[in-house]
């Protein structure tokens, strides 16, 4: 097995089991090296650190799987998955969509399965998982039994690491749509055609939250709604009527199919850019959500970003009710707990409102947030209550 040397840097964060390593924290890699290799990284004097996949196209080159010696990596890794399937196995009480694998979040950078109704949607997004694809595979075949797979790899992160990628069906047959229920309520799943592997399965947990504040006559405002997850919980916990805002005609045909299924017969969807929207809004709300995409996929974006949070969050609060809830979201680890905070109390202060914090939410369990991981905690969320 082929030895990498570690600078300080890198060997410092290997002490806090952190698993990204990225070029420049790197003294020493053999030039023969091969994209995705599995390679033992040692610090400058000499001693193990980890046992990782390496590739040079990547800025983050090495990828620690195991910070002890291991023999067998094909094994860790089923062993992982099984590990993580077995912790979500409650969450099967209360929905038939779940996460199975979070990357980083399960020790197994570079790999994500969602589990939607016997269905598994898989992304292998580095050149260290596609060695161990058919490994992977036939665990998951055997392990959790799914009546078919679909591959959802996502292409940017893939040609960063020098591979192609082909979305189809891997195993069994794929339906052109599923129909997932959470908490009794029922959203359609496009493997092949929806966001990310097929739904936000991360705001689970944050759906619930905000829709228990909700009261008989409440008017709710979904901004950047896709499926219209909050939207609709909001309606089934009791809302009047529901406005859903969202720019992307796949969401907006989805979103259709699911307020049907539900049964929604007081709802508004807009198909618009949720920024041009807010100008023109003269409606008032009692609950409105603003739950983005990821503004700020780096660091130098961060400030675009806030200034664009503050756009929404004031434009939000100038129609909301007294006593109305706002939630707001983002998904992008670059933009913190407390960058979220200081642009709202930005935007409370130039709007004249007072708001009470009245619940922090982050990701739901089966997108597990490793304190040695700084990365993996990514989705942030607060909700107010104007005062
Ligand atoms: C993070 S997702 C929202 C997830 C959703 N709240 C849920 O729980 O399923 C962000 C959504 O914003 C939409 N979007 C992106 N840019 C937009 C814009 N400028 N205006 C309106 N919607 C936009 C995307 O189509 C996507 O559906």
């Amino acid at each position: 097995m082929k030895k990498v040397v570690l600078k300080k840097t890198a060997e410092r964060k290997i002490k806090q089991f952190n698993q990204w390593i990225y070029k420049n924290e790197i003294k020493k890699y053999p030039p023969d090296i091969q994209k995705g290799e599995i390679v033992q990284a040692f610090t400058s004097s000499g001693q193990f650190a980890g046992i990782g996949y390496f590739n040079p196209l990547s800025k983050i080159s090495l990828r620690i799987l195991s910070f002890k010696r291991e023999k067998d990596i094909s094994s860790l890794i089923k062993r992982r998955i099984g590990e993580a399937f077995h912790r979500r196995k409650k969450l099967l009480e209360n929905t038939t969509a779940f996460r199975v694998v979070h990357s980083e979040g399960d020790l197994l950078p570079g790999l994500i399965a969602d589990y939607y109704d016997g269905y598994l949607s898989v992304q292998i997004n580095t050149a260290g998982m596609e060695n161990f694809r058919d490994a992977i595979l036939q665990f998951l075949i055997e392990h959790i039994k799914p009546k078919g797979i679909y591959d959802k790899s996502d292409s940017k992160i893939r040609s960063i690491e020098g591979l192609e990628t082909d979305n189809k069906p891997l195993y069994g047959e794929i339906p052109k749509k599923i129909v997932v229920n959470e908490n009794s309520i029922y959203f359609t799943v496009y493997l092949q055609e929806g966001q990310k592997t097929g739904f936000y399965l991360d705001q689970r947990k944050n759906r619930q939250i905000v829709s228990q504040y909700v009261e008989k006559g409440f008017k709710v405002l979904d901004l950047f709604s896709n499926a219209g997850g909050f939207g609709i919980y909001c309606y089934k916990r009791g809302a009047d009527f529901v406005k859903f805002v969202d720019v992307s005609p796949n969401a907006v045909k989805q979103l259709e199919e699911n307020c049907h299924l539900n049964n929604l017969k007081n709802f508004e969807i807009v198909k618009e850019d949720a920024f041009d929207f807010l100008k023109k809004e003269n409606q008032r709300y009692n609950i409105v959500i603003i739950d983005p995409p990821s503004f700020a996929k780096t660091k130098h974006e961060r400030e675009g970003a806030l200034r664009g949070f503050k756009y929404l969050i004031a434009n939000s609060l100038k129609i909301l009710e007294e006593k109305g809830y706002l939630a707001v979201f983002s998904c992008s680890f670059h933009v913190t707990m407390e960058d979220l905070i200081n642009v709202s109390l930005s935007a409370a202060q130039d709007t004249g409102n007072i708001l009470e914090i009245v619940e922090f939410m982050y990701q739901d369990l089966d997108h597990p947030i490793l304190l040695n991981m700084p990365n993996t905690l990514y989705l942030k969320g607060i909700l107010f209550q104007k005062l």
